[in-house]
């Protein structure tokens, strides 16, 4: 005997209008039920997904998850994100037993949601704290008396680390032929991370996680440097109010103060070829290089801040960073997750480039 499917449990049923959505949660209320919300990509649902959306739902009687649409996405992780489209991923969130609700916002932040739906508590992962949470979102919910929940992430979940799998284990297309499709711009596609990388001077308040900063330094350390002398070492600078200090001391970047973290690129003058300060600095410039072209690739924005040859900052950064005496600091780079948009460009022309003789 065959059971005919039961069109209540159709999980596309839970995916509503902000409209739909606003009308149910009138419904929670007068029925004395409280609301948990909580927001995300959802891109490549997987198992930290699927708990940390469990222990959501064990704060209130139900839970609303509102879903960053396509362009949502890719407004903050970069062109190749999302993986999964809007509908696909509200459908799969909405498939979990555990959720009550999902709606799909297009813009970068959820405040319309939670305008539009002021929730009992707000349900965040635990790389987030009160103060790093986006600071119109905190305030709208404070103001609805939302309790704040921070759940702590499954360790080994990551769907950035899931796609560098994939990536890996596939054949090197990078050797294929170029594609015929160039993009819009005319400029190869393959190269995107080098065009894409822009100067970044406004970050968002989300902190960038340690294993990021471990991925960029990791880059900056495969850079070619003068018979492999690799003179470089690197400053993170964790401490907010040391940004901030350095960065009131800094002419050329106050926003140091307002990027979530920063790395400073110095070079061991007695570790260089020929112990030459020209070496020091060619190759630091490559592992600045290598950072920058790095955190595009990751989603990341940055900022290359100048700090060699000017006297009084180097002066100034030996003295608050306690600098040995061989060691030169170079550069500072602001590092977090974008919160202006430049378009891809290259600075190429034609005039610059000669054959054979000058
Ligand atoms: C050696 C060097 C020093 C720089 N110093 C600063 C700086 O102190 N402050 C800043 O805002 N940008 C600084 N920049 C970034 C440049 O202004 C930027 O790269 C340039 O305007 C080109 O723009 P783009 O990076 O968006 O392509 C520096 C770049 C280099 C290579």
């Amino acid at each position: 005997m065959t059971t005919s499917p039961n069109p209540e449990s159709d999980p596309a049923r839970k995916i509503l209008t902000l409209a739909q959505a606003q009308a149910w949660h009138a419904q929670l209320r007068a029925a004395g039920k409280s609301l948990a919300v909580t927001n995300g990509a959802f891109d490549l649902l997987h198992r930290g997904h699927a708990t940390y959306l469990w222990q959501a739902a064990q704060q209130a009687d139900a839970l609303l998850v509102a879903i960053n649409s396509d362009a949502s996405v890719q407004a903050s992780k970069g062109p190749d994100r999302p993986l999964v489209n809007e509908n696909d991923r509200a459908y799969l969130v909405a498939s979990l037993a555990c959720v009550s609700a999902v709606v799909i916002f297009n813009d970068p932040k959820p405040v319309d949601v939670f305008k539009a739906i002021p929730p009992e508590v707000y349900v965040k992962g635990g790389d987030y704290t009160e103060d790093s949470l986006d600071r119109e979102e905190h305030a709208i919910l404070r103001q609805a008396g939302a309790r704040f929940v921070f759940i702590p992430l499954v360790d080994g979940c990551s769907t950035t680390a899931t796609v560098r799998r994939i990536r890996e284990a596939r054949p090197d297309q990078t050797r294929s032929d170029r594609p015929a499709a160039a993009s819009a711009t005319g400029l190869n596609p393959r190269l995107d991370f080098i065009f894409r990388r822009r100067s970044v001077r406004r970050y968002q308040l989300r902190p960038v996680a340690e294993a990021m900063v471990t991925d960029l330094l990791q880059a900056a350390m495969a850079a070619p440097s003068a018979r492999a002398c690799d003179p470089w070492h690197f400053v993170i600078l964790a401490d907010d109010a040391l940004r901030a200090d350095l960065a009131a001391k800094l002419p050329n970047g106050p926003f140091l103060a307002d990027a979530p973290t920063a790395i400073v690129v110095c070079g061991d003058l007695q570790k260089a070829n020929a112990q030459s300060e020209s070496f020091l600095l060619v190759d630091c410039a490559a592992a600045i290089e290598n950072i920058l072209l790095a955190a595009t690739a990751l989603g990341l924005g940055a900022c290359w801040l100048g700090i060699h040859p000017r006297p009084e900052r180097t002066a100034m950064l030996r003295q608050a960073l306690n600098l040995p005496e061989s060691i030169i600091p170079v550069a500072i780079i602001t590092l977090g997750w974008p919160a202006e948009d430049h378009e891809p460009r290259t600075r190429a022309k034609a005039a610059r480039i000669h054959r054979n003789t000058f």
